[in-house]
């Protein structure tokens, strides 16, 4: 399927991702699943692929109704340990994950960044653990206020992207996911602007170009986050370089989410119309 996107006319399909963070309990998941499960519509996902990032008690139960109804989700994760097994109490390792049927880990998060001093060299490991189990890291990057006011973006962009990803085959870079998103957006009702997002997004394509070349960063998927909802999703997927959403809060909710899908799907697909035109 062709994907809208810039920076060499390539093709990447959307991913439209939704990170729970510390809510819904394994039953709101089996009621969550059931209600958008109604709500995806198949020619959409000839488009879009879809995502949930649930809590990890809930990821069995997700993985069960997942199966028992074939409902075209994928299963994610929203963090993993970087070690396979081990004295790591209260940690999760990839493996586990990947026998649950998870195919996407969110890695670094900026939660998981600052609240959890999970470190540059901790991210890069468990980029390196989610591909050791064949599962699809989506590594967070994003500035904070204070770097986008001293026009620190790119500079730190710039750093996040190399010491996570340093050293990677191409091939293997070009089927992560990136996920853009700037702390002053997360949580707060303000998105980035379009414009904003583009930028970012295409920095992030080029930095990844300076490491493992114009190709593999080409297929490189780049999500932006933070304060996605069904209203602005449209005008963030139309961007050249967006291919996608990570959601926070407006994932909760199947309709909420079912809504962001349907309107990602519809833009990204004029957009393909409009390039093959
Ligand atoms: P938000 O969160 O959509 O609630 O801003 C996004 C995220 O943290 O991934």
């Amino acid at each position: 399927m062709a994907g809208a996107g810039g920076s060499d006319a390539s093709f990447r399909r959307a991913l439209v991702a939704g990170n729970w963070k510390m809510h819904h309990d394994h039953l709101a998941t089996l009621h969550f699943l059931r209600d958008l499960g109604f709500r995806l519509d198949p020619a959409d996902l000839e488009v879009v692929d879809v995502a949930i990032h649930p809590p990890f008690t809930d990821l069995r139960t997700a993985q069960s109704v997942i199966e028992d109804r074939s409902l075209p989700v994928d299963l994610g994760a929203q963090h993993c340990s970087e070690h396979d097994e081990g004295p790591y109490t209260g940690e999760v390792s990839p493996a586990m994950l990947a026998r649950l049927g998870v195919r996407y880990v969110i890695v670094g998060h900026s939660e998981r960044r600052r609240l959890y001093a999970m470190a540059d060299h901790t991210v890069a490991a468990t980029v390196r653990a989610v591909l050791r189990h064949a599962m699809v890291p989506i590594l967070c990057v994003g500035e904070s206020l204070e770097q986008r006011q001293e026009g620190g973006t790119e500079d730190h962009l710039r750093v996040q992207l190399t010491e996570a990803l340093e050293g990677l085959a191409s091939d293997v870079v070009k089927g992560l996911v990136v996920a853009y998103e700037p702390l002053w957006a997360i949580g707060t009702g303000q998105a980035a602007t379009p414009e904003d997002a583009q930028a970012a997004c295409r920095f992030v394509r080029r930095v990844v170009a300076d490491m493992v070349g114009d190709h593999a960063a080409a297929d490189l998927r780049v999500q932006y986050g933070g304060s996605v909802n069904a209203d602005n999703t449209a005008a963030l997927m139309a961007q050249p370089d967006v291919d996608g959403l990570l959601v926070g809060g407006a994932s909760l909710e199947a309709q909420a989410f079912g809504d962001i899908v349907r309107s990602a799907a519809a833009c990204y697909r004029s957009l393909v119309a409009a390039r093959h035109r």
